[in-house]
């Protein structure tokens, strides 16, 4: 088995810079690690230009990047690969009866789990990393568990076992409080399945899996669940997306159709500080923040109860507490959003090492708090553009880390 990947949704190469180790030395990309990526996708929808794939050509080159909606991309035609990676977004997975057939079902046009799920169909990668927010495990509010449940039995449905975590960077000696669910997945024609199968749920989930080797938890679980989504229990997935309802805690497997699922707690590591990555040396002045500007940011950020009016007429308080102003340099940067930098209560507002003066992230600050190369997004964006798709990315030391371990799996297939 070699070591090929597939990078979906590739924003700016996240995974990528993860899984490689990449680093910039006088201006030239060097990809540390040994994975061959055969082919990768990004497309944005929202806007003409596209600047996330124009960062991530100028950094690894045009060739076998491609800029098409995945929707339009023949399945056929992705290279055979053995991992595929993506970090995709929290929509509406519910499945209906398609009105032409009564046979068929069929997913909401545009929610990208179902292009996913059609690569899974055509091309059964061996191995699959995905990142999603961790609402995942929980949406939607009124049939808790439904959207995770269908990506689970649509991994079953495909041949597939699925391990799962929600993992904090912060908590993991990285510079964001990022909690992203990290789902890896693996055909049961692969070794490791083979060696899975024959494990207790528990014991994937708290000693033998791939994320917890990584990212140790302390040994007592604070609460579990068991739950199975199987053919015996939903005839199909149109039936899981109707009936299926669970509690999801924040690690998880899945295999042969049973689920076992556990609240565990990370052992904490050193924290990274936001001291360690801001800028130690003079700040262009347009980070710097007006009096008028300083003034906004303290109402936004302040405790505040306003009163409101529900759709029914309805008389309320919206109540919000304070935050920290400025953040607080001895612990890890919030996580970022895409309107980081914008005039919004999640921005991060620092105080200067220099002036001591209040004022924004500089984007290399926020390409650190990723842990991306310095100047990754330098590639002719707008301070905003770069912004933006610091908000959309990962912090790249988690799938280091994770890389670590696929590393021995694959080895271990040969
Ligand atoms: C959460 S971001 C992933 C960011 C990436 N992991 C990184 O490190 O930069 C999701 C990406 O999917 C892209 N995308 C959204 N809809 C798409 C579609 N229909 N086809 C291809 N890419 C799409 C977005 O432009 C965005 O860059």
């Amino acid at each position: 088995m070699e070591k090929t990947v597939v990078e979906l949704f590739a924003g700016v190469g996240g995974f990528r810079c993860g899984l490689n180790n990449v680093v910039i030395n006088n201006n030239k990309v060097i990809e540390k690690g040994n994975w061959h990526f055969l082919w990768a996708n990004q497309w944005e929808p929202a806007t003409k230009t596209q600047e996330a794939y124009d960062c991530y050509i100028k950094r690894f080159g045009k060739d076998n990047v491609s800029n098409i909606d995945i929707f339009k991309v023949n399945k056929e035609e992705i290279p055979t690969h053995t991992l595929l990676v993506g970090g995709f977004p929290c929509q509406d997975y519910s499945v209906a009866k398609t009105l032409a057939s009564s046979k068929g079902i069929e997913g909401k046009k545009g929610v990208l789990w179902w292009a996913i799920n059609e690569v899974l169909k055509v091309k059964k990668p061996p191995f699959v990393l995905l990142e999603n927010v961790d609402r995942i495990l929980i949406s939607p509010a009124k049939q808790r568990g439904r959207d995770f449940g269908i990506i689970l039995r649509s991994f079953l449905d495909n041949g597939y076992a699925v391990e799962w975590r929600v993992i904090n960077a912060a908590e993991y000696g990285h510079p964001q409080k990022r909690r992203r669910t990290y789902i890896f997945a693996y055909h049961k024609s692969t070794n490791y399945y083979k060696k899975m199968k024959n494990k207790k749920l528990e014991n994937i989930v708290l000693k033998n899996g791939l994320f917890v080797k990584q990212f140790p938890i302390i040994k007592d679980v604070l609460n579990d669940n068991k739950a199975s989504i199987t053919k015996d229990n939903y005839k199909d997935l149109l039936e899981v997306s109707n009936n299926f309802t669970t509690q999801f805690y924040n690690a998880g497997i899945m295999l042969n159709g049973k689920i076992y699922t556990a609240k565990v707690t990370p052992i904490n590591e050193k924290i990274k500080p936001l001291k360690d990555i801001i800028e130690n040396k003079e700040v262009a002045s347009k980070y710097f923040l007006s009096e008028e500007k300083l003034q906004k940011f303290k109402i936004l950020k302040g405790s505040k109860s306003i009163p409101r009016i529900k759709p029914n007429g309805e008389k309320y308080f919206y109540s919000e507490g304070s935050m920290p102003y400025p953040d607080n340099l001895e612990a890890p940067a919030r996580t970022m959003l895409t309107s980081e930098g914008g005039i919004s209560r999640s921005t991060h507002i620092v105080e200067d090492f220099i002036t001591k003066k209040i004022r924004l992230l500089t984007p290399l600050e926020c390409e650190r708090i990723n842990e991306f190369p310095d100047n990754w997004t330098n590639t002719g964006m707008s301070d905003k553009k770069r912004n933006f798709m610091m908000g959309n990315a990962l912090v790249v030391g988690v799938v280091k880390k994770i890389g670590q371990e696929l590393e021995k799996i694959i080895e271990m297939e040969n």
